[in-house]
């Protein structure tokens, strides 16, 4: 198998007296899909900002082979007087690529909005902002903190069939948080359930079914049941 992109042996992170994660081994390879599965505070955005080199203080080792990693969080967090276009490519530097951002507006399904400002989206077209920008970059790998938390339900769905258009078209990994099993086991080809903090991952789910998938095949039904258990047992659910 190719060398991993990312690679990191958490042994342990604390915030004061309180200890976070211990022992979290985890390896993603180049167009991997992964997601992190566990309750609220078992410290899922504290390790993804840790493998993102956000957080540095913590005990163990993190090795990123070269090229970037891009980050999109819960919320847009679009600069609201920059519009669709500037808020894609002003992160890099005020001379950006506007052909490759006009491409990437119309990758994520945003043609015609280059120049509307965020207050003219809806919640899933920001996000899709957000997604775009963390395109920009051309990382190898992009982590989302659950990144479609705070659209609906059926927003959600298409936004998960895009991300993973464009995992695809782009030949990028993604290592995803979120605290939905469906879209955990439809996106990803392994998820890690996490325990209660102190949290380590409590179990891998491998997902080997092939893409495009279908959300209503048994073989997730299956998978699901099997991680609502895990999830059950350990008293997370
Ligand atoms: N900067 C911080 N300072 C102190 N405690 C923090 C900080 N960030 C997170 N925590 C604590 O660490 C735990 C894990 O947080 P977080 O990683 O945000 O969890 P999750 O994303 O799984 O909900 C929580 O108990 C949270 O209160
Ligand atoms: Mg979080």
């Amino acid at each position: 198998m190719a060398e991993p992109l990312l690679e990191i042996h958490l042994e342990r992170k604390t915030f004061g007296d309180t200890t976070v994660l211990q022992n979290v081994h985890l390896q993603l390879h180049p167009r991997e899909v992964v997601s992190l599965l566990g309750p609220s505070g078992c410290g899922k955005s504290t390790l993804l900002r840790i493998v993102a080199g956000l957080e540095k203080d913590f005990e163990g080792t993190l090795h990123r082979a070269a090229g970037d990693v891009a980050f999109v969080f819960q919320e847009p967090r679009l600069m609201p007087w920059l519009t669709v276009e500037q808020n894609i490519g002003f992160s890099d530097d005020r001379h950006y690529d506007k052909a490759w951002v006009a491409q990437l507006i119309d990758e994520v399904g945003l043609s015609g909005f280059a120049q509307a400002l965020p207050k003219a989206l809806s919640g899933g077209m920001a996000q899709r902002v957000a997604i775009a920008r963390g395109l920009y970059s051309r990382p190898q790998t992009l982590l989302l903190d659950e990144p479609f938390s705070a659209v609906d339900a059926f927003t959600r769905m298409k936004l998960q069939d895009l991300l993973l258009q464009l995992a695809e078209h782009h030949a990028i990994a993604l290592l995803l948080v979120t605290h939905d099993v469906d879209e955990a086991l439809y996106l990803s080809d392994r998820v890690l359930v996490m325990d209660n903090r102190p949290s380590s991952i409590r179990q891998t789910l491998q997902v080997e079914l092939d893409h495009p998938r279908d959300r209503r095949d048994p073989q997730l039904a299956r998978l699901k049941i099997e991680a609502l258990t895990e999830l059950h047992q350990a008293h997370i659910i």
